[in-house]
């Protein structure tokens, strides 16, 4: 059955009449026909003697022994929501019968793109040259694009005027589409498939995924933002928010807890909302409560959290559940209330530490990261300090600190007074030099106490070591071998190395 040679216009659409109407039913449906082609092709790869040449005889060896058909690369730009994605963009490329490679001299590439801040677009373009190199010493190489960066129209745009080389772009909202529009673009031939959503209320459940690490997961609770702080292009790239429901997120986390994992990290722009939208609406304190009783399961994290909706009620929830990790994420943005009222964030910088204060005094040990924007709009040097004076007052773990960007279309671009960059460059530095001077004192608070470690890989730098992460997310090395992966040992700190210990387990 090769024709995916022939009748390319009209065999999608008779495909896609077959395909069965309940989305994940029509999307394994599309994975058994993407298999098929692509067997195909690797068939009479292997059968012209090429195949070896092409793969590298390693590679080769493992899609022979294995039966896989190709191979496939993916580069995941961006945040955590994002490579919870490219996990299941994987598990569907996985499914096909590709095998996921190193390198992007691979059958298919897929970069999974950001855009909250310009460099990070730079980056997608200037790689992108690289890999029409590759394309044209590969021509049925299969190049796709997908993520926030895609859903800005004058992005599509310029990729379709400057890298016409590329053959698939989807956006944030169709991602479980992957096997479809791979269908569409081998039977197509030529072109783009472009294949964007301008928003979306589905949530398409029960897809196959392709974990990094088997211990530990991210599970999404909530897509979307309605928080249009004035500097961010999130709420248009990801659109409104949804949450999952309860019961389907806890399906999920026992499963995967079944298959392995111990640690949770429940993601969404915005988690402090989640549940608002719901039919039978549900806070995310009561979510918490429920994930907590999973048995099996070890630790759960979240993130992010809107200072301006973490209750009351989600303190004590942190407080009770003792599987909460004692680490939250608050993004700061800006000590000036003055800034954080034209960034549209909703709360002053009094009520932030008070917030702070509030969390301390239930949670004692918990360990606070943050995010900071340097050279917002109209920030004075006045403004500015009120950003120092609070990372000196709220003595964070640790913080990520970034240079104001940009975006076209957000409130914030078309603000007078944007900041002069060499401005922007020294409140920069004396910031990050501030926040890492405080972390090193902050982070070796626990040196000479045993702490619960999760194992997560052997030492890079120390052979017979181990590296895990403590409850707050801080590193720690000490002896031990692979055996110990995925598990969490109690550990005593022997030494504080600034941002992580030396340990040995008791
Ligand atoms: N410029 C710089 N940083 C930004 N962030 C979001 N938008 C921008 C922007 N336009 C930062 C915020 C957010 C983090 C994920 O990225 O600090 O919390
Ligand atoms: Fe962007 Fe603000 Fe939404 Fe975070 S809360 S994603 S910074 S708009």
């Amino acid at each position: 059955m090769n024709n995916y040679k022939n009748n390319r216009m009209f065999h999608f659409d008779e495909i896609s009449k077959m395909a069965p109407a309940e989305e994940g039913d029509r999307q394994r449906y599309f994975i058994e026909q993407v298999r098929t082609i692509w067997k195909q092709k690797f068939e009479d790869l292997a059968a012209s003697g090429e195949a070896k040449e092409r793969y590298g005889e390693a590679v080769f060896a493992r899609l022979m022994e294995e039966g896989r058909c190709g191979t496939f690369h993916i580069a995941t730009f961006g945040c955590q929501m994002n490579a919870r994605d490219s996990e299941k963009l994987a598990g569907i490329l996985d499914q096909i019968g590709l095998l996921e490679v190193d390198s992007e001299n691979a059958d298919f590439v897929l970069y999974n793109t950001c855009t909250v801040r310009d460099n990070a677009n730079q980056k997608v373009y200037g790689r992108l040259g690289y890999l029409h190199t590759l394309k044209r010493k590969r021509p049925d190489m299969i190049i796709a694009l997908c993520g926030c960066m895609m859903q800005e129209p004058t992005v599509i745009e310029k990729i379709k005027k400057s890298y016409s080389f590329v053959d698939l772009i989807f956006g944030t909202h169709n991602i479980f589409k992957l096997a479809e529009l791979l269908e569409r673009k081998l039977t197509a031939g030529k072109g783009i498939v472009i294949d964007i959503w301008e928003g979306t209320e589905q949530i398409v459940e029960d897809l196959p995924v392709d974990r990094k690490y088997p211990f530990k997961s991210g599970v999404n609770i909530m897509f979307g933002c309605n928080n249009f702080c004035s500097y961010c292009i999130v709420p248009y790239v990801r659109g409104r928010e949804r949450s999952r429901k309860p019961e389907d997120i806890i399906d999920e986390i026992k499963r995967l807890v079944a298959d392995g994992v111990v640690e949770v990290m429940l993601l969404g722009q915005n988690v402090n909302s989640y549940g608002k939208n719901l039919e039978t609406p549900i806070t995310f304190a009561q979510l918490l409560r429920q994930i907590n009783e999973i048995e099996g399961l070890e630790r759960i994290r979240f993130m992010t959290s809107h200072p301006k909706d973490l209750s009351e009620e989600l303190i004590a929830a942190m407080r009770d559940c003792k599987k909460v990790c004692s680490h939250l994420h608050l993004p700061l943005q800006s000590g000036s209330s003055r800034i954080l009222k034209e960034m549209n964030r909703r709360y002053t910088k009094e009520d932030y530490l008070a917030l702070v204060e509030r969390i301390r005094a239930a949670v004692p040990d918990i360990s606070l990261t943050t995010d900071i924007i340097v050279g917002f709009p109209g920030e004075t040097e006045e403004d500015f300090e009120e950003t120092m004076d609070m990372v000196r007052k709220v003595r964070y773990d640790s913080a990520f600190t970034f240079i104001y960007s940009k975006r076209t279309g957000t409130p914030a671009a078309a603000m007078e007074d944007q900041v002069p960059e060499d401005v922007v460059k020294v409140r920069f530095d004396k910031l990050l030099k501030e926040v890492q001077a405080i972390s090193a004192e902050v982070c070796g608070r626990d040196v000479q106490t045993v702490q619960k470690v999760l194992v997560e890989s052997l030492d890079d730098h120390k052979d017979g070591y181990v590296t895990g992460r403590m409850e707050n997310n801080t590193t720690v090395h000490f002896p031990g071998d692979a055996s110990l992966i995925g598990k969490i040992v109690n550990v005593y700190l022997e030494e504080s190395k600034g941002f992580y210990y030396m340990g040995r387990p008791v």
